[in-house]
């Protein structure tokens, strides 16, 4: 056996695969490499989604012809002042990037120095193919043809054109949201897309991000022990399907961590189905000794010395911003609270935003009928409306809605999706305060279920008593039911086993024992609530309304959907056209 070093352009070609995985990480090297050089102004120029041409030019540093031919070679960068890659705070460091991309396509690189000439050398797959004077203001021009054209096993990887373009519009995002005080200018196939001229953090991420966040956002700026966080996050009922909308930046790098993407996942736990995502721009500031980001080689993931302390910041920063949020919208001093929710009805969503129900199994089955005969019964409004915000009864629609006056206003109440949070809430309350309230069967009840579901809820006896859920293992295929929550009231015992094996099931995974019992009281929770169809009470109706003033998130249901809107008076007599 011989061993023997490996020829540059086959060194080159590994850390392509590493760095290099499509256009947009080629562009992303790019642009992090023109935000180092100090510029102020970036242009980015695709072609195809970047599969035939991505240029990017600055206005920074430049180089001068010989330190072109080093930034070519592997392992030459200007950016380790002391050698202490502990402390760098530029986006490179490495000194891979250019020399990788140079290997599998056609580069050109023109750069100028301020007060001298330019210069230009091209590269086609790694071997010099020509240089010479460069016409070129002071800055820097990178050009890369026909990535992968000869490099067939990557090139399989692409996708079209649009998805790749797609992932060259987020990554210019991203780090123009790293750089507020940069300038920004994207071309896609001649069409201008982009235009951000230098501003301040907040005004960058309100132009990149769905604008309605300035209705549907709630805005983050807090610090414990010496980590900072600020941004802006989307209200727990404006929501997405898919997690693309997710900015996270630690000291000014954009990421995609795991840490950080779980602990905001973390902090909507109950306030969003377990389908949909927020939206969200959020920059931690961690003191440098506290991160290396010297974990990847696209440096999309960082490693912090304390993860909990991280993870502790941003859960619990963020949920006490959607928990203050969540009680003003109860609370009917606060102007924006009505246009909160009634708005959520009346804009038009950009595609793929939603405030739309996500899909459940619960819901569904309660929300099918809808071609019903119509049906309502009412109060007449003689007595005057007392200032409750959400007001006082004055019927019932569809046995699914109730309708009450307020002072400023109609308030329409899904008493389903009310009803589940205020016993969720109830669930939660009893269990912070010590044990679940649970209430005994006078007569154990034996639940049929099969072999695989009884296991389950064998196995998650422990918790399930927790929750006030007491069963014990009866033979192959039932268990018996002793008690339930006490905050359930009467309730279908078998279908509630049943749908607590189900959940059990598709929990599964390595979640926190903590996790599962909010899980599974959302579960219970659907469960012990008032159904749509229902016919309820005046009282009833009015005790509803009562307790969910007094009850923290009790905005929206357990699915992040709003649980009531509100029409102002104004708002009615604009429908019919007063004013
Ligand atoms: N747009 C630019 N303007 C000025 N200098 C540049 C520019 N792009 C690259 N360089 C120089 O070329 C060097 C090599 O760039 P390259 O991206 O390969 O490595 P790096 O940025 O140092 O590290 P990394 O591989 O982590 O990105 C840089 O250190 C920098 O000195
Ligand atoms: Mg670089």
């Amino acid at each position: 056996m011989s061993i023997r070093r490996l020829p540059p352009e086959l060194v080159n070609r590994i850390a392509a695969g590493e760095v290099v995985e499509r256009p947009a990480s080629a562009l992303k090297e790019l642009i992090e490499n023109a935000l180092d050089a100090g510029s102020s102004q970036v242009g980015v120029r695709l072609y195809a989604g970047g599969l035939e041409l991505i240029e990017v030019a600055d206005d920074g540093c430049g180089m001068a012809p010989d330190e072109m031919r080093l930034a070519l070679e592997r392992h030459a960068t200007s950016k380790l002042p002391s050698d202490a890659i502990e402390r760098v705070t530029s986006f490179g460091f490495r000194g891979e990037a250019l020399p990788s991309i140079a290997s599998v396509s056609r580069l050109t690189l023109e750069s100028r120095v301020r007060g001298a000439d330019g210069w230009r050398i091209e590269i086609d797959h790694g071997a010099a193919v020509g240089e010479g004077p460069a016409a070129l203001p002071p800055g820097t021009r990178i050009k890369v043809e026909g990535l992968f054209d000869k490099v067939p096993a990557r090139r399989k990887f692409l996708r079209s054109p649009r998805a790749e373009y797609a992932a060259c519009l987020d990554a210019v995002k991203r780090l123009a949201m790293a750089r507020s005080d940069v300038g920004f200018t994207l071309e896609h196939d001649g069409r201008r897309i982009l235009t951000l001229q230098p501003a301040d953090a907040p005004t960058r991420v309100a132009e990149l991000l769905a604008h309605e966040l300035d209705r549907h956002g709630v805005g983050i700026d807090c610090e414990r022990d010496g980590l900072r966080m600020t941004g802006v996050i989307s209200l727990p009922t404006f929501n997405r399907g898919v997690a693309d909308q997710q900015f996270l930046f630690v000291n000014s790098r954009p990421v995609k961590d795991r840490l950080l993407v779980g602990a905001l996942r973390g902090a909507y736990r109950d306030l969003i189905a377990r389908d949909r995502h927020p939206i969200a721009a959020l920059f931690l500031e961690v003191p440098l000794d506290e991160v290396d980001v010297n974990v990847h080689p696209a440096k999309t993931e960082v490693r912090f010395r304390d993860p909990s302390a991280v993870r502790g910041l941003i859960i619990g920063g963020l949920r006490r911003a959607l928990d203050a949020e969540s009680q003003r919208s109860a609370a009917r001093e606060q102007a924006a609270a009505p246009v909160m929710w009634t708005s959520s009805a009346s804009y038009a969503p950009e595609p793929g935003l939603s405030v739309a129900p996500p899909a459940l199994r619960e819901d569904q089955a309660s929300f099918q009928p809808l071609s019903f005969v119509p049906q309502a019964r009412a109060e007449p409004a003689t007595a005057p409306v007392p200032s409750y915000p959400l007001g006082v009864a004055r019927g019932q629609v569809a046995a699914t809605y109730i309708v009450a006056e307020a002072e400023d206003g109609l308030v329409i109440v899904d008493q389903h999706a009310a009803h589940e949070r205020l016993v969720l809430e109830r669930m939660r309350a009893a269990r912070e305060g010590g044990a679940v309230a649970r209430q005994a069967l006078l007569i154990p009840e034996v639940v049929e279920l099969e072999e695989p579901d009884c296991d389950r809820l064998e196995g998650a006896a422990v918790e399930l008593a927790e929750m006030g859920f007491e069963i014990e293992r009866f033979g192959d295929t039932s268990v018996l039911v002793r008690s339930v929550p006490a905050a359930l009231g009467k309730t279908d015992v078998k279908a509630l086993a049943a749908d607590l094996a189900g959940e059990i099931a598709e929990l599964g995974g390595p979640l926190s024992l903590r996790d599962k019992l909010d899980h599974v009281a959302a579960t219970i929770a659907c469960h012990g609530s008032v159904r749509a169809g229902r016919v309820l009470s005046v009282a009833e109706m009015n005790a509803l309304l009562r307790e969910m003033e007094v009850t923290p998130r009790s905005g929206q249901c357990n699915h992040g959907r709003p649980t009531w809107v509100k029409l102002g008076h104004g708002e009615i007599e604009k429908l019919f056209g007063r004013k």
